[in-house]
């Protein structure tokens, strides 16, 4: 913030260039030191002196002429800090936010970039299990930021609905399937027949023959198979629909594995042509050990096609027939490895793109109560169950905190699953993440719904105030000069910087600790400042701070996927 303004005043006494002078400029860490600095050390050799020295004369000179929007400069050891004059920033800061609104800290720069985001990627006729929840909630905001900064999005569900489980499944739901009632909670019934038929296999191997005999009835297209393999997909996708709604997260495309099916032989032909295939032991591969990488699977030796080779037919399909610029992949860390690979075949083939614009998004392992939720090993935690459970934790606190509240069950439904999805984009995406329930649901932690209830009585504050935003006078602000609103102000004016780090750090996190940031220094203003008490004048000033904050933080919790509400 104002950075621009500093470089205008320091050109005229320094020759550095200008792009380098900006880069040199620093946030004091101490408040009290001044809003912005610059360090004079790289200065001392055109200058012949010690950096002290220097800033010490800037600071004269600078003085001497200062732009309208510094109050002063006042050199530090080998820095010049300069201080903001806070009226006309408080004004400024706040006149911007009123007038952008929703749109504050939206840029256009990026304008018909397009992306394609890979997330949620769940599979069919498997739970939904806790690193798709990342996936999907890590790919929601990233699209929520990059729509922001002008790129066009596209969301793409990359759904795992082909493979030899799905003969397994096909043998199962024959044999049992009338003995399950699909009717509902589907995606358990069909693990439960899944895991039915490994278990029958140890005892009659011949199952085994049966269900490769009915992945190839479904890979020529045999009806029997072909319908069974869709109803599958339909009803698990009616559940995970389900939980999508709760999570308020809509897709620009659902594009299975399947989808890819007849794209693959020309995948193969391409790398055919390029000379990139090799036999090896039956199986058709493409070698990376020049770049210390396993060997990437094209196709199997018994003539099947592999993940890898549905993500290169994948990656062609939405860069050539959907006209992506960039491919983001938000897939957990464990697949590093397998992206690296896809990438690399990609650059082989001559698609000079994929180095720089083929992204993976990688995230840590999520924990509930320090448990790793795993299908296998039969503890099988259900995504749905800890939502559900999250959201009755939060109807019983709020039975207690407001029990009056008029639309308890949408509030209980919000500040629960918001407390998930906060709980688990607040860290850096790359690290893990342990979900334990007191801690996300606590109102006063660095929580969701922290932040929604921090929401809430900005509204009401705006209410009570009959706040007015017309009445404003960005010209002459008065009642904001004390140190804590000082820091919001601050604070609010570095959103723009926020979102454009979150951007080019593909992290959410960013945004949610910059919330909470907001939250905390908004909470000890509202509690050392009587905001509705005094002249209608001031009370309107700071009002417009309220409203501010509250656009901002309006602005964050959607970016991040979580609703907000005025009233909880
Ligand atoms: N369905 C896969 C899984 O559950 C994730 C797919 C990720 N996306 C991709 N294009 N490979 O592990």
């Amino acid at each position: 913030m104002y950075r621009q303004q500093l470089v205008e005043q320091l050109k005229e006494y320094i020759s550095l260039d200008t792009a380098l002078i900006s880069n040199l400029i620093e946030i004091p860490k101490e408040e009290s030191h001044g809003d912005l600095a610059f360090p004079c050390f790289q200065l001392a050799k055109e200058f012949r002196k010690a950096p002290n020295l220097i800033a010490a004369e800037l600071a004269e000179k600078v003085n001497a002429g200062l732009l309208p929007i510094f109050e002063k400069a006042v050199a530090v050891g080998g820095y010049l800090n300069f201080f903001l004059k806070r009226e006309a920033v408080v004004g400024d800061v706040l006149a911007n936010i009123g007038q952008a609104g929703e749109t504050y800290g939206d840029s256009e720069e990026r304008k018909g970039l397009k992306v394609a985001i890979d997330m949620s990627s769940v599979n069919i006729a498997k739970p939904f299990a806790i690193h798709h929840l990342r996936s999907t909630m890590i790919g929601n905001a990233i699209a929520n930021i990059y729509t922001s900064q002008g790129y066009d999005v596209m969301k793409i569900n990359h759904l795992g609905d082909w493979g030899t489980s799905f003969g397994k499944l096909i043998v199962a739901y024959r044999n049992w399937g009338h003995e399950y009632d699909l009717s509902d909670n589907a995606v358990r019934k069909l693990l439960a027949l899944y895991v039915r038929f490994n278990q029958e296999a140890e005892q009659r191997p011949a199952l085994e023959d049966e269900a490769r005999a009915a992945f190839k009835a479904l890979e020529d297209g045999e009806e029997e198979a072909v319908t069974l393999w869709k109803k599958f997909i339909e009803i698990s996708l009616a559940e995970f629909e389900k939980t999508y709604r709760l999570l308020n997260v809509e897709f620009d495309h659902y594009l299975g594995e399947s989808f890819y099916n007849d794209k693959m032989d020309a995948v193969e032909e391409e790398l055919r042509e390029k000379g990139l295939l090799e036999t090896s032991e039956g199986a058709e591969i493409v070698d990376l050990s020049a770049y210390d990488m396993p060997p990437c699977l094209i196709r199997k030796s018994d003539g099947a096609t592999l993940y890898a080779t549905r993500d290169l037919a994948a990656a062609l399909y939405r860069k050539r027939a959907m006209g992506a610029d960039r491919l983001v992949y938000v897939v957990g860390a464990e697949q590093k490895l397998h992206f690296r690979q896809v990438f690399k075949v990609l650059e082989l083939m001559g698609n000079e793109w994929a180095e720089k614009e083929c992204i993976h998004v990688p995230f840590g392992t999520m924990f509930v109560d320090g448990q790793r939720l795993s299908s296998r090993k039969g503890q099988v935690v259900f995504l749905e169950d800890v939502l559900r459970k999250a959201v009755e934790v939060a109807r019983g606190i709020i039975e207690e905190k407001n029990p009056d509240l008029p639309n308890k069950e949408e509030v209980a439904e919000a500040v629960g699953v918001g407390a998930i999805i906060f709980n688990d984009l607040k860290n850096n995406r790359v690290n893990d993440v342990n979900f334990v329930w007191d801690e996300a649901l606590n109102f006063d932690g660095e929580t969701g719904p922290y932040v929604q209830y921090t929401y809430a009585r900005l509204s009401s504050l705006l209410r009570k105030g009959e706040y007015d935003s017309q009445a404003f006078d960005p010209g002459s602000v008065t009642a904001i000069n004390g140190d804590v609103e000082w820091s919001l102000v601050k604070l609010l004016g570095r959103f723009p910087n926020v979102m454009e780090r979150a951007t080019e750090q593909y992290d959410p996190s960013v945004v949610a600790k910059f919330v909470i940031d907001v939250c905390q220094i908004f909470n000890r203003y509202y509690n050392t400042t009587r905001i509705l008490d005094g002249e209608r004048d001031g009370i309107i000033q700071k009002l417009t701070l309220v409203s501010a904050t509250r656009t901002v933080i309006g602005k964050c919790l959607h970016l991040l996927g979580l609703r907000s509400m005025e009233t909880i």
